[in-house]
């Protein structure tokens, strides 16, 4: 129980992932889910069947008519830039959307704006940039914890356009500014152009590149290397690394003298061991929410209370590591040509993997779908 406020959540898009973070908010002490909206009839049924809820075909009708606190946006991410300008401008106290943000700077400036001029906070993305375990990681290393940071390698094929990975860079780069980037691109069947997905290609390649921040911070960024997706943090002190950029398990090695000692120790107990995420079930079939779900929507709450800044990834976090996935393919589309942020153009479309830009039962059809509403979420439980 808690005597502060019990904030009211209206999901938008009662899909896959929207089930899953309403479990969340329903779980929570400082919130309840009151409503949903939903343009797919059968998923919307479903979801108002169990949590117990109004539902609405539109995200304008439930805005209009429920006394929402916190728009929780679980969209195809095409639908998610409308969805959270909508939320803002209708008076929400916060918005906590699913990752991607967006296709577009363009967009990704609108939703954060229409978010930041009313002083509403704005988490995006169930993402382990948000776990406390990496926003203690970031702290560490911004207060001198390996020495002065000089250097991020990291591992990964940025294909979320930046979501995990250059979010991860630039929040150990102490989020500083961006001076230039240099990149390169495998496989983009859209280095040449923007149009919407077609049948056809499903995804651009592999990002890599080298990022050089405004503190000096210079992130070297590859697809290539070892067979995991990682960082590494390096400082003059020691080094801050993780061989999974989408779970816990960060570890820290350093000396306090570099010069005439230069072997790096590891300083243990810091962070919380790398875990196997198995979907756990809780007593009543339903997946578990994890512990970043829980910290984020604690985040959210807080913030409305507070008015303070999120700690956890931003609607702002996600803008600029699209920018700096755009900025990558802008420089490979250029032959490795340096550009430089910001990015004047805003309306060079990238997209994420297409089953999460487009609604996934309209990508892998029916049966697939209809499967993932019961296992994904509630086994045992029949779907329409
Ligand atoms: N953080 C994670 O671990 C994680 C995991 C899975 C998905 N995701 C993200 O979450 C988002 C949603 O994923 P999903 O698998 O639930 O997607 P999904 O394709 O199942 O679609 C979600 C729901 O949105 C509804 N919808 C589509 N357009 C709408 C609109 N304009 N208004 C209202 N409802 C609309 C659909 O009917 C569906 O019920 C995606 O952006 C995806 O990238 C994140």
């Amino acid at each position: 129980m808690t005597d502060k406020p019990v904030y009211r959540v209206g999901l938008i898009g009662g899909g896959r992932q929207g089930t899953h973070h309403a479990r969340g908010y329903q779980l929570h002490p400082r919130t309840e889910v009151v409503a949903v909206a939903d343009t797919d009839s059968e998923n919307r049924e479903l979801f108002m069947e169990r949590f117990g809820v109004p539902g609405y075909e539109t995200y304008t009708e439930m805005l209009a008519n429920e006394d929402i606190d916190i728009s929780a946006p679980n969209l195809p991410v095409k639908a998610n830039p409308g969805a959270v300008i909508a939320s803002a401008e209708s008076g929400v106290k916060g918005v906590f959307s699913e990752k991607p943000l967006a296709g577009s700077l363009a967009d990704a400036d609108l939703m954060v704006e229409a978010c930041a001029s009313r002083g509403i906070p704005f988490a995006a993305g169930l993402v382990v940039s948000s776990h406390p375990d990496y926003v203690k990681a970031y702290k560490i290393a911004a207060e001198g914890g390996i020495g002065q940071v000089i250097r991020i390698n990291l591992y990964e094929d940025n294909k979320q356009v930046g979501t995990h990975g250059l979010n991860l860079a630039r929040k150990f780069a102490n989020k500083a500014g961006v001076d230039f980037v240099t990149g390169f691109v495998s496989n983009d069947p859209h280095g040449e152009y923007e149009e919407d997905y077609g049948q056809g290609e499903r995804w651009y390649g592999g990002l890599g590149g080298h990022i050089r921040f405004t503190n000096g911070v210079e992130c070297f960024s590859s697809y290539t290397g070892p067979d995991y997706l990682g960082l590494e943090v390096v400082g003059t002190h020691g080094v801050i690394r993780n061989i999974h950029n989408t779970g816990v398990g960060l570890r820290m090695f350093r000396t306090d003298n570099p010069k005439d000692n230069p072997e790096l120790l590891e300083v243990e107990g810091t962070f919380l061991p790398a875990t196997p995420s198995p979907r756990e079930r809780d007593e009543e079939g339903w997946r578990k929410p994890s512990q970043v779900m829980m910290a984020t929507i604690t985040a959210v709450a807080e913030a409305i209370d507070t008015g303070d800044p999120l700690e956890v990834t931003t609607g702002d976090d996600l803008r600029h590591s699209l920018e700096i996935a755009i900025a990558i393919r802008e420089s490979a589309r250029q032959d490795g040509k340096a550009v430089r942020l910001p990015i004047q153009d805003r309306g060079i479309m990238m997209y994420p993997e297409v089953w999460r830009w487009h609604y996934k039962k309209e990508v892998y059809g029916e049966e697939w779908y209809r499967e993932q509403m019961t296992e994904h979420v509630k086994p045992g439980e029949k779907y329409g």
